[in-house]
């Protein structure tokens, strides 16, 4: 559809834009140019992100999975059996699923973005853990939020592996964490996955890797906004950036302009020049001590940490104060 379709005689978009169209707008139009990375994540990017986290070089996942492995006794020995379990972000529940044979919840609550896939994964999953009560919930945690009476109160252990709190701002961050803490209650906790500073190279190649999967996954956003936005995005003018920025303690992802050009979409325009870049993602990295302060300040306490020899990733469980 041209602009002029799609617009009025006064030049404005003659459908009023979607909440979501207003927010791709106003991130391609600020001054350095942004876009949440919650938009990596349709289909194709979901799978790339699946990939990403089997690449040599993407050592999280791998990483915390072993720390889970190696120290689940230990962890579940720290939180005790029962209360309910709330995993965010569940994706297929495999993550959870590992630690119920020690952890035994009495209830387990997935929530993710999207239910259907969730139905699914916990179906497969009721078969293997009868015994446990398990309430899917289709719910955006990056948006105001919170839990139905279907989840029982008792000892709510919220689970948040992945390193996934590094993608918020370190204020959003705490303001995640004091949610949480008013939302788990007395007696409940958080068991939550770290990404650690270390070494940059290591760093830098984890979310910019050989095969370019990580690339990929950065320039498909673009066709994501095409989609919901209607702008005519070309993958092949723009390049994946990512590195390692001390001084913020993140990685820093961008796309950068191979030329100068126009990007349009109904009713609006936005010039770029030759190497000028979109901000799509920020990874905080933690020290663990810069980390069990956050939790502190947000209200849990009392905290345990599990991490792999070299220090990489740390699992942390703490209790509500
Ligand atoms: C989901 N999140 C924790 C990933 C990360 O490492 O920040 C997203 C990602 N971006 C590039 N590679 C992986």
């Amino acid at each position: 559809m041209s602009d002029i379709d799609n617009e009025n005689n006064c030049g404005t978009p003659a459908v009023a834009p979607s909440p979501i169209q207003q927010e791709l707008a106003a991130g391609l139009l600020a001054d350095k140019a942004t876009t949440s990375p919650k938009y990596f994540y349709d289909a194709v990017g979901s799978v790339l992100f699946e990939a990403i986290c089997v690449l040599p070089e993407y050592y999280p996942t791998r990483t915390e999975a072993s720390i889970i492995s190696e120290y689940l006794s230990d962890i579940a020995h720290a939180i005790g059996p029962g209360g309910t379990l709330i995993d965010l972000g569940a994706g297929n529940c495999a993550k959870a699923a590992r630690l119920f044979p020690q952890l035994h919840p009495d209830q387990y609550v997935p929530i993710d973005i999207s239910v259907d896939h969730l139905r699914e994964a916990v179906g497969r999953l009721q078969q293997r853990f009868p015994h446990i009560e398990m309430t899917a919930l289709g719910i955006d945690f990056s948006q105001d939020w919170s839990l139905p009476s279907e989840v029982r109160n008792e000892r709510r252990l919220f689970f948040y592996p992945g390193s996934s709190i590094g993608n918020f701002e370190p204020e959003m961050a705490l303001a995640f964490l004091k949610q949480l803490r008013v939302l788990c209650g007395n007696g409940g906790g958080i068991l939550i996955g770290i990404d650690l500073i270390k070494e940059h190279a290591v760093l830098n190649a984890a979310y910019d890797d050989d095969l370019g999967v990580t690339a990929a996954f950065n320039l498909n956003v673009l066709r994501h906004i095409n989609q919901q936005l209607g702008t005519d995005f070309d993958v092949h003018q723009w390049q994946h950036r990512a590195f390692f920025n001390a001084d913020k303690s993140r990685i820093e992802m961008h796309l950068e302009a191979r030329s100068e050009m126009t990007i349009r979409w109904p009713g609006e325009h936005r010039h770029f020049i030759r190497g000028e870049r979109i901000h799509t993602e920020n990874s905080y990295k933690y020290s663990l001590d810069s980390f069990l302060a956050l939790l502190n300040a947000a209200g849990f306490g009392q905290s345990r940490h599990w991490t792999d020899d070299a220090g990489w990733f740390a699992v942390v469980y703490a209790k509500a104060i």
